[in-house]
């Protein structure tokens, strides 16, 4: 079962991403995929800022990891684009997927095979300039619940 979300601007993309910060817990793991320029980090941010996010967030590329502190919860924002599997086990990412905060991780479908289990992933399609469609796929019945809870509140099909 996946869900749908349609974006016609990027302002919505920040919305989707507000009311996924709302749930956050401990161990929430949020995995991002899409084309270069999707809207991965743009996503991001936002979720940072619902969080409580002071500090202003940045693309990860190169620094891969960086830690952030939320109101209530510290948030990992990584980004595995450059990086393969192998030198992605090496960076220990477990220590994040089952630490305090929340998990969000660009680009992750390139290293599937070291993320949790329980995760909800996110992939996000170009639909035009300023479009974006974004299809949530849950993993575990956490996630399970957050989508159908967005689903009986019309935010997503
Ligand atoms: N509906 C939308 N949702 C998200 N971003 C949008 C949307 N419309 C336009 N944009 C723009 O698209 C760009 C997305 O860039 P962003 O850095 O977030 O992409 P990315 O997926 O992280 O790319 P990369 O793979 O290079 O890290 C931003 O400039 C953002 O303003
Ligand atoms: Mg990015």
């Amino acid at each position: 079962m996946n869900y749908q979300f349609q974006a016609c601007d990027e302002q919505k993309t920040a919305e989707l991403a507000a009311q996924l910060a709302e749930e956050a817990y401990s161990g929430m793991v949020i995995i991002l995929d899409g084309e270069l320029g999707a809207g991965k980090t743009h996503f991001s941010k936002a979720f940072a800022k619902a969080m409580g996010v002071k500090a202003v967030v940045n693309s990860p590329t190169f620094t891969l990891i960086k830690e952030y502190e939320g109101k209530k919860l510290p948030l990992y924002h990584m980004d595995v684009y450059r990086i393969n599997v192998e030198e992605a086990e090496e960076l220990g990412l477990d220590e994040y997927f089952y630490g305090d905060g929340v998990s969000i991780v660009e680009w992750g479908s390139r290293i599937t095979e070291l993320l949790p289990k329980e995760r909800l992933e996110i992939r996000i399609e170009h639909a035009g300039e300023h479009e974006r469609k974004l299809f949530l796929i849950p993993f575990g019945k956490a996630y399970q619940v957050i989508c159908e809870e967005l689903r009986e509140n019309g935010v997503v099909s």
